[in-house]
């Protein structure tokens, strides 16, 4: 899938943002390796700590139908409009991501349109992270 088709998949995820405290509104669009896009947006609670990022929701969606193996992800957000800046994942979506994702060649697209992007690898954006190979674990 071109970035551009994943990017607009993300514009059109943040247009579901739930964000009545922040209102800061982020889209994701995650890539599986099977081809399948999940999308996620932001979605926030009166509790605040309960608080689900775009990123994440996009991860839980895939990983609870049972797809484990990704290729990419696009994330947009801000203020209502269009995005005027670039919309980092968080340090903690960036872990869920190492949970889930090769480090060199997961790719993290950070946009701003359908043609004013970065792109990245998840070991870019999360150098030296913590992950499931450190783990002695038996599969
Ligand atoms: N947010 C995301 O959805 N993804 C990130 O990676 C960073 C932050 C959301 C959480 C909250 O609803 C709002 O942006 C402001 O922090």
């Amino acid at each position: 899938m071109e970035n551009r088709e994943l990017i607009r998949l993300a514009l059109e995820a943040r247009e579901r943002a739930y964000v009545p405290y922040s209102k800061y509104q982020v889209g994701a669009a995650l890539l599986a390796k099977n081809g399948t896009v999940y999308q996620g947006c932001n979605i926030e609670n009166a509790a605040y700590t309960p608080t689900n990022c775009a990123e994440r929701t996009a991860f839980f969606k895939a990983v609870s139908e049972g797809v484990r193996e990704f290729e990419a992800i696009a994330i947009v957000g801000g203020y209502a409009g269009e995005p005027v800046d670039y919309a980092y994942p968080c340090g903690v979506c960036r872990q869920v991501m190492m949970e889930f994702c090769e480090p060199e060649s997961f790719r993290v697209i950070t946009a701003i349109s359908e043609d004013v992007y970065l792109e990245r690898t998840l070991e870019e954006m999360l150098p030296h992270g913590f992950g499931p190979s450190k783990l002695h674990t038996e599969d």
